[in-house]
């Protein structure tokens, strides 16, 4: 099988991976692919976004299968023109990425199918004075969200009503994610502990891989802003049996007939953002895709044939027992560049890569090939992960730092308490 996977981070390198695994595979192409990706196949220069670039690669190379990761390319709806010229891809069509790329859609969509998330409202740029006199007597913490697409950084959790009085104005006077709030979802704060869920989906069946829990915050604890993850581990702990078994019945089972019912039947990685609290849990976000960097600690738990899964979901016929969990566990620390997710620099040479490559898979985001060096290139830098064949979360903590250690870069940032959530 000839495979074309788009997208170019640590999420990818992790993918690819998993792939390359597979005896189904002849030939893998990344586009772009990262550092880390040349290794595991073609990476094939040329702009993610460019939808006839990529069809007529796919026509020229005969590709079986198109992966694609990220968000952006989803939601243009390139899924939709490789389809229409009858290439299997594994990703949704546009009108299914919605999920994720309007939460004013996923919202609805929830309280129209009944699946439990926060309570909320929806205001556009015109009701200012709407929105000032809901936050004057709602409870505090509240949640504030743009609509759109925003990197991962459009939502504002407020203390009391000055700060969402301020969130109001940034979002609709001073345009902070520009289009994406025009308009804006109010919701209720939820207490409890996050987990991810990616369920596999040919839009009837589904399974769900092993649950994993990601480290939104850049500082240890959980302080500090918000960042595209800083790492993650699985499995989750928290998403017990209990847990798992409601999160199938009541949000990916109603969510799935939901959006088939509207006429967005999903196809691919519908990955559920929960909240749970008093064994109960709540949808915080759908998104349409893998997450990042959970992906990086989700690859190593599964055994069987990963393409296998990812091709026959594609095709309509999901294989339900293409990939099992294989009993171990996984944590995936992020090494960023100092200062981020504000300002930072880059171009710094790292070392120590294949030393820490013994100990745990070290997955690409932000860096680049300078002759015979490696350099930073981006904010979060790397994804350093390891495996441990039995689930114990604390010795697979242990193997990731110990790896973590071997490398060096100028102004590396890490966490140092990633899986510490775990409670184990
Ligand atoms: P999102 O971009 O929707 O994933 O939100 C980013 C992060 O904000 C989530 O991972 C949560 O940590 C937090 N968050 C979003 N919505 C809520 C909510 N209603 N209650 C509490 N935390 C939230
Ligand atoms: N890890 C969060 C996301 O991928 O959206």
């Amino acid at each position: 099988m000839k495979v074309l996977l788009i997208g170019s981070g640590g999420r990818e390198h992790a993918l690819a991976y998993k792939i390359k695994e597979s005896k189904l595979l002849e030939k893998l192409f990344i586009l772009p692919g990262n550092t880390g990706t040349e290794g595991l196949g073609e990476n094939v220069p040329g702009n993610m976004n460019d939808s006839n670039f990529i069809l007529s690669f796919c026509k020229k190379e005969k590709i079986d299968l198109v992966v694609i990761g990220p968000e952006k390319p989803l939601v243009e709806g390139l899924a939709d023109i490789l389809r229409e010229s009858g290439i299997n891809v594994f990703g949704p069509n546009k009108g299914a990425a919605e999920i994720e790329a309007y939460k004013s859609f996923a919202k609805g969509l929830m309280e129209k199918y009944n699946i439990p998330t926060a309570a909320y409202m929806e205001f556009n740029s015109q009701m200012m004075n709407e929105a000032e006199k809901y936050i004057s007597n709602q409870n505090y913490p509240l949640v504030i969200k743009a609509d759109g697409l925003a990197a991962g950084k459009g939502v504002l959790i407020c203390n009391n009503y000055q700060e969402a009085a301020s969130a109001l104005n940034e979002l609709f006077v001073k345009k902070l994610f520009g289009n994406a709030g025009d308009k804006i979802i109010i919701e209720e704060f939820l207490v409890g502990q996050e987990a991810s869920i990616f369920a596999i989906t040919d839009g009837e069946e589904f399974i769900c891989l092993p649950a994993a829990q990601d480290h939104k915050r850049i500082g240890n604890n959980d302080e500090g802003k918000n960042t595209g993850g800083m790492g993650a581990y699985s499995p989750a702990p928290i998403v017990n049996e209990f847990i798992l078994e409601q999160v199938q019945e009541k949000i990916i089972k109603p969510a799935l007939f939901a959006l088939k019912t509207e006429g967005r039947k999903f196809n691919g990685c519908l990955y559920c953002g929960i909240m749970i609290n008093n064994n109960e849990a709540r949808v915080v976000e759908f998104n349409c895709r893998f997450g990042d960097p959970e992906t990086q600690s989700v690859m190593p738990l599964l055994e069987g044939d990963f393409l296998r899964l990812l091709y026959s979901t594609a095709i309509g016929k999901l294989d339900k027992e293409s990939v099992r969990y294989n009993g171990g566990a996984s944590v995936c620390v992020v090494a960023a560049s100092e200062g981020y997710p504000d300002e930072y620099k880059s171009g710094f040479i790292i070392s120590g890569l294949d030393e820490a490559s013994k100990e745990a898979f070290v997955f690409h985001a932000g860096t680049k090939k300078d002759g015979e060096n490696i350099l930073t290139n981006g904010g979060r830098v790397l994804g350093v992960t390891s495996f441990i064949p039995t689930n114990d979360l604390s010795r697979a903590k242990e193997k990731s730092y110990r790896a973590m250690n071997k490398i060096h870069y100028n102004n590396i940032y890490y966490r140092t308490d990633i899986s510490d959530k775990a409670g184990i």
